[in-house]
C-alpha cells in the first residue's frame, strides 16, 4: 500500500474529520472535555473540526494528511481492500511559530473572527456545543497559556503540533513519523524548536521521544473533581550534519 503525505485540501476534510474522530475516541483529554457520552453529538463535533480545518487552511498553517494513493491497477491485499485509494489515514496540524514581540496579523485576526462566527452558526444549527464541557475547555486553555509562558523560552516562538493522528489500521508503519517529519525537517532547517501536548502518556511519550522530543512538564487540568493530565514536550532543532 502506498501512502502519500500531502497538504490537506478542501475535498479531504470529511476524511480527515473521520480519521481524527476515530483516533481520539479513547483519548484522555477528549473523554475529559466531552465528559457526558450521552450528550456527545458526533455531527456537531464533525462540523466543529471542519471549521477548524478551514481556519488552518486559511491561516496557511502546516496541515497535512496521509492519503492512500495506491493505483487501481496494483494488486490488492485484504488490508488494502479496506482502504481504497483516496482514504485519509492520518492528519497532522501544526501552528507556525510567532515571535513574542510580533503582534497578530490582521489576516489571522480576521480568521479568528470567522472561526468564532462559524462556531456560533454550528451552535445554532446543532442546538449547542454537542456535549463539549465549555468550562473544562476554558480550564484547559488557561493551564495551557500558563504552561507555555513558563516553558517556552525561545522568543522566536515554536512550531506547535496541535493535532496528530493515524488510523489504527496503519499504526506502527511509520505514517505518524512521516507526518511529523515534514514539519520537523522544516523546523530543523530554520533552526526552530517544536512543542506538543499529549494526554496519552503511554505510548505517546515514548513515540515522541524517538522523534527527538523531551518531556518538559506534566500538567493537570482539574474541573468537577476530574483530572486530565497532559504531557508537554519540547524538541530542539537538530543539525543534519
Ligand atoms: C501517536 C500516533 C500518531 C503514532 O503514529 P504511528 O504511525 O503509529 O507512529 P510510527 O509508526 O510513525 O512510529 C514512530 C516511532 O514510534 C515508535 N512506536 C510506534 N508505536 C509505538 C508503541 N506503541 N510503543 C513504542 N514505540 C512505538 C515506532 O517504532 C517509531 O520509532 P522508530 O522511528 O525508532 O522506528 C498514533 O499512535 C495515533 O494516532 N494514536 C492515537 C491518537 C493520538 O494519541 N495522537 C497523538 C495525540 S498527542
Amino acid at each position: 500500500m502506498s501512502i502519500e503525505i500531502v497538504p490537506l485540501a478542501e475535498a479531504d476534510i470529511p476524511g480527515a474529520v473521520d480519521c481524527l474522530q476515530r483516533a481520539f475516541s479513547d483519548d484522555p483529554y477528549f473523554q475529559w472535555v466531552f465528559n457526558e457520552p450521552s450528550k456527545f453529538n458526533i455531527e456537531r463535533n464533525a462540523a466543529s473540526l471542519a471549521s477548524h480545518f478551514r481556519y488552518a487552511i486559511n491561516c496557511d498553517d502546516p496541515l497535512f494528511v496521509a492519503r492512500v494513493s495506491r493505483a487501481a491497477s496494483e494488486v490488492k491485499t485484504d488490508h488494502e481492500i479496506k482502504l481504497p485509494a483516496g482514504s485519509i489515514v492520518g492528519v497532522s496540524w501544526w501552528c507556525s511559530p510567532r515571535e513574542v514581540s510580533v503582534p497578530q496579523t490582521w489576516s489571522v485576526w480576521a480568521q479568528d473572527w470567522l472561526l468564532s462566527f462559524r462556531q456560533l452558526m454550528n451552535n445554532i444549527l446543532f442546538w449547542g456545543r454537542g456535549g463539549l464541557n465549555a468550562s473544562r475547555y476554558w480550564v484547559y486553555k488557561q493551564v495551557q497559556r500558563e504552561t507555555q509562558k513558563e516553558i517556552w523560552k525561545d522568543p522566536r516562538g515554536y512550531y506547535f503540533c496541535n493535532v496528530l493522528c493515524v488510523s489504527s489500521a496503519v499504526r506502527g508503519m511509520g505514517v505518524g513519523k512521516r507526518l511529523m517529519d515534514i514539519v520537523m525537517d522544516k523546523a530543523d532547517a530554520e533552526e526552530m524548536p517544536c512543542y506538543l501536548e499529549s494526554s496519552k502518556g503511554y505510548p505517546n511519550v515514548l513515540i515522541y521521544e524517538k522523534m527527538g522530543f523531551e518531556l518538559a512538564k506534566e500538567i493537570e487540568c482539574v474541573e468537577g473533581g476530574d483530572v486530565c493530565r497532559l504531557y508537554c514536550m519540547l524538541r530542539q532543532p537538530r543539525s543534519k550534519t
